[in-house]
């Protein structure tokens, strides 16, 4: 079958080894070999396996199993495990002693690597079939609960994150934070919190950091030990390994939730009003230049997704991301990725270099993940010359500040430019400003929708439109609050008219005959 190795005369053509590129076999190598388990107190009883192995168990070297064997223990279906299983083996040391020596025994007889490329059902089958020949021939005692464990332990580190899966299943968790093998931290409803999961070792989490950005091209070791990658669901990841990380690999997962968040969603939570969404609907789909700006995990990627939503869908976009995040459900975009330098620092392909290519693709909108270097000046220059309705994100407190970041990235970016001019091209540029902030209490919202409506003299001037006041804190420390449209008649307003949609905008500012 597809993987085995076959150490004893292969009934069939051993596999090839695995392509040069995969930097390691995806399964982890304790360094102490596994615990002889006859001697763990097993031997007594016998497997609960109707028929007894075809050879006598040798004592120490792991039997390789036949290929052919029947697989005796009934492992039925290659159904779902609970989800916590990788809590439950990191909670029961017999378990979890018992699923390395397996382990070791797989890792004997079959080729992890190729063995991985299969089908995730097909490898679980695999698995599930060898796992109960090994256990049968070792003899050891488990039952058919603890045997679907340790099944589903060895396919979530062959297929998956290992311990981390239990995580990934579980919803409403915003950030999974690894600092080294035994401390692994989520944040939930907006709060940090310590969670029991541990990882074997840091072989083990380094083995999950290489599989996770192997997924994705990239690789990371000691020659390159600072990574981005994503997961499959485009969550985005980040890997810094040792020696740069001093107590073990760091990984972090920024996740969205399985379910897309919609605006209805955000009203849920209390991060906008309805009116406020209709408002940031019309903004989308009037093509107003917007930037994003908020904090570390404030909720900018998300908005912007959402904002997306509402873009007319006979438009052309192109997206650039450090890692691809961003879901767009239109039908005509193209994204588009930075690329790290290789190793020897040569080939990497910049944010900036991103942007201005597509300014020959046709675009109509252009929208960047994060700005955050010299693209901003690249940007700024499609906001002017016609691909109005871009958008980014900008990481800064609040929206006066989001214009200083800019005008720092343009400076940082050699261009010698005055100061002024500076401010002019944005003022040109940049239409509203949308502010995320995730407030003491955990809680994101949305504070601020500022226009940006001109110059007077050397300083750019700004006009709020909504805001978010806090106005005090009830008994469980949950912060009060509200949200306020200012009352000003937006500069985008004629836009509206423009794309029929005043009536829409005036109904959600309540200013009607404005
Ligand atoms: N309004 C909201 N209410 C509750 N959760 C939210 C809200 N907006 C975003 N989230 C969740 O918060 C997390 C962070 O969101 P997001 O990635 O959009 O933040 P970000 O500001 O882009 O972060 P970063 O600065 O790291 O790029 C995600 O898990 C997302 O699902
Ligand atoms: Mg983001």
């Amino acid at each position: 079958m597809f993987g085995r190795r076959g150490t004893q005369p292969p009934s069939e053509p051993v596999a090839p080894a695995a392509p040069a590129v995969a930097p390691t076999p995806a399964a982890p190598a304790p360094e102490t070999p596994g615990p002889d388990v006859a001697d763990a107190g097993s031997a007594s009883s016998p497997v609960p396996s109707p028929q007894p192995p075809s050879e006598p168990a040798a004592a120490s070297p792991p039997p390789a199993p036949e290929p052919e064997a029947p697989a005796p223990a009934p492992v039925a279906e290659p159904e779902p495990a609970p989800s916590d299983s990788a809590e439950s083996l990191s909670n029961n040391p017999r378990l979890a002693e018992i699923k390395i020596t397996v382990f070791n025994d797989l890792l004997e007889a079959v080729d992890l690597a190729e063995i991985s490329k299969l089908e995730p059902d097909e490898v679980r089958e695999e698995i599930t079939d060898m796992t109960a020949e090994i256990i049968s021939m070792r003899r050891l005692v488990l039952t058919i609960q603890e045997q679907q464990q340790v099944v589903q332990d060895i396919c979530n580190d062959i297929l998956g994150l290992g311990p981390l899966e239990p995580l990934l299943e579980r919803d409403g968790i915003a950030d999974i934070m690894v600092n080294g093998a035994g401390q692994v931290f989520i944040e939930i409803g907006g709060k940090i919190e310590l969670t029991d999961i541990k990882f074997r070792d840091n072989a083990q989490l380094m083995n999950i950091c290489q599989r996770i950005v192997t997924a994705v091209g990239r690789r990371v070791d000691e020659a390159s030990p600072i990574c981005d990658a994503r997961l499959a669901d485009g969550s985005r990841v980040n890997v810094i390994a040792p020696p740069l990380a001093i107590d073990g690999a760091a990984l972090t997962i920024r996740k969205f939730s399985k379910e897309k968040l919609t605006f209805k969603n955000l009203i849920n939570f209390e991060s906008i009003t309805p009116e406020l969404g209709q408002v940031l609907e019309v903004l989308s789909a009037i093509r107003t230049n917007i930037l994003i700006s908020g904090g570390t995990g404030s909720g900018k990627t998300t908005l912007l997704n959402l904002m997306t939503g509402h873009i007319n869908p006979g438009e052309r976009i192109i997206t650039c991301e450090d890692s691809a995040e961003l879901q767009l459900q239109q039908p005509h975009v193209v994204r588009l990725e930075t690329r790290p330098p290789n190793l020897e620092g040569a080939g990497e392909i910049s944010m900036r270099d991103l942007v201005k290519n597509c300014l020959r693709m046709r675009p109509e909108r252009i929208i960047v993940g994060e700005v955050r270097g010299p693209e901003a000046f690249d940007l700024l220059q499609a906001m002017n010359t016609g691909h109005d309705g871009s958008m980014g994100t900008i990481h800064a407190n609040n929206p006066r500040e989001a214009i200083s970041r800019v005008e720092n990235m343009i400076a940082m970016g050699g261009y010698n430019l005055p100061a002024k001019a500076v401010r002019e091209q944005i003022a040109a540029a940049v239409n509203v400003i949308i502010q995320a902030q995730r407030l003491r209490d955990g809680s994101r919202k949305i504070t601020h929708v500022t226009e940006i409506i001109g110059m007077e003299g050397d300083i750019i001037t700004l006009q709020d439109v909504c805001l978010y006041e806090v106005e005090g804190e009830d008994e469980n420390g949950k912060l009060i609050g509200q949200h306020k449209f200012t009352g000003v008649r937006p500069h985008f307003w004629e836009k509206a008219r423009y794309y029929n949609l005043e009536e829409k905008l005036a109904a959600a500012l309540n200013m009607y005959g404005a």
